[in-house]
């Protein structure tokens, strides 16, 4: 079936009381593996691309520097992809723009192909958030594509306590946001943290769902929660990059129980992206050291000078320039670029694979109640 909204999956979720993850990639070979990985457990699967990943994608290895025109690419190859991989799929999936930083990157998305879109607006007070974020529903819905907002500001360090200075979501805010913007799903700030530095024993408020949920039920208004900064980040796997010469420090993620704790709390999204990249980077690592030989190689040996001078980074996105023909279209030149891509997508599988399990996803694909974008415009309509 074609890719489908966001939308149909929270219902569901919120019905059977689960939660979805939802995971970023930044190359087709890591979307085969999300969608692979999710078939194979028939969960519904909700692929994400960031702003930066669409920049990265539309060619520019300095991603943080894309333009709007290297996003409009970007967003149409990772389409591509998941559309190559997720069309002909038994299972419903879901294309996500994670973070839209402005209308713009919205619209760019969602002429690219993506079902669903997140505007972020958390750094704006809360009545520009609003009106930000209500022109993008506008937009979105009118052409049956589900809409994320985010209110809050993601911490989570022990220093973040609730207090005046909070930046964790204030539930009435959330229940005012919800209501006059009409968004399909609201990330909120309740402890969680993006990145691998998310302090030792983080603890999350689950008080700021349930508050919210309770709100929204009372008055009748569906909106799905979103758990951002989610990565649990598996010690074994820091340990494992530590040992093949890695320096990662002070990394600590959510404990896997914490997060399963808040899904009855109404959380029904998860995003992980931080999880991903340090099982596709010791992938990587792992395989120069078993197999010495690939670091003179012509195609990849580029991928491991630079796997060994930046030691303390883990975003793929850093090794990939020397391959990036082969992280754009997927295309395989050759056998050493073709290990390469098969321990990336291990790595993407066994992130994934977990958390399907932990967040309860497994086996639900049938449960999702099949609905078009033009299912969806109708439904807003009314
Ligand atoms: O939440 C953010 C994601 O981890 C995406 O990161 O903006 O570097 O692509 P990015
Ligand atoms: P992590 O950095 O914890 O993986 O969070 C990812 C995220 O929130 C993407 O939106
Ligand atoms: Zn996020």
């Amino acid at each position: 079936m074609p890719l489908v909204p966001l939308r149909p999956l929270m219902e569901a979720a919120e019905q059977y009381n689960y939660a979805q993850g939802a995971f970023n990639v930044n190359a087709v070979a890591q979307a085969k593996a999300v969608i692979e990985m999710h078939e194979t457990f028939r969960s519904p699967a909700i692929l994400q691309g960031a702003d930066l990943a669409n920049a990265f994608m539309g060619g520019r290895v300095d991603f943080a520097n894309g333009t709007l025109e290297d996003k409009k690419k970007g967003a149409r190859n990772i389409a591509a992809a998941v559309k190559k991989y997720g069309e002909h799929s038994p299972i419903p999936v879901v294309l996500h723009l994670d973070h839209g930083k402005d209308f713009d990157s919205c619209v760019a998305a969602i002429e690219g192909g993506y079902t669903s879109v997140m505007i972020d607006g958390s750094s704006l007070p809360l009545e520009q958030n609003i009106e930000l974020t209500r022109e993008v529903v506008k937009y979105a819905h009118a052409r049956g594509v589900s809409v994320e907002g985010e209110l809050g500001v993601l911490g989570g360090q022990e220093d973040h306590v609730f207090a005046a200075t909070s930046t964790y979501t204030n539930p009435l805010d959330a229940v005012e946001f919800i209501q006059k913007t009409g968004v399909d799903a609201l990330a909120i700030s309740y402890g969680t943290q993006h990145g691998a530095n998310k302090g030792k024993n983080a603890k999350l408020r689950r008080e700021i769902p349930i508050a919210i949920k309770e709100c929204i039920n009372r008055l009748g208004i569906f909106c799905a929660l979103v758990s951002h900064g989610s990565s649990t980040v598996p010690q074994y796997i820091v340990k494992e990059i530590n040992d093949l010469g890695g320096d990662i420090q002070n990394a600590y993620g959510i404990d896997v129980n914490e997060l399963m704790a808040a899904i009855p709390c109404g959380i029904r999204k998860i995003n992980v992206d931080t999880d991903i990249r340090l099982a596709v980077t010791r992938n990587m690592k792992e395989l120069f050291a078993q197999k010495p030989e690939l670091q003179k190689s012509p195609s990849i040996g580029g991928v491991y000078t630079l796997l060994e001078e930046k030691k303390s980074a883990f975003d793929p996105r850093v090794f990939f320039p020397p391959i990036m023909d082969t992280v754009l279209t997927g295309n395989v030149p050759d056998d050493d670029v073709a290990l390469l891509m098969s321990r990336v997508e291990a790595g993407v599988k066994e992130a994934v694979g977990s958390l399907i399990v932990g967040f309860g996803s497994y086996g639900r694909a049938p449960l999702v109640e099949q609905k078009s974008l033009e299912d969806m415009i109708a439904f807003y309509k009314k």
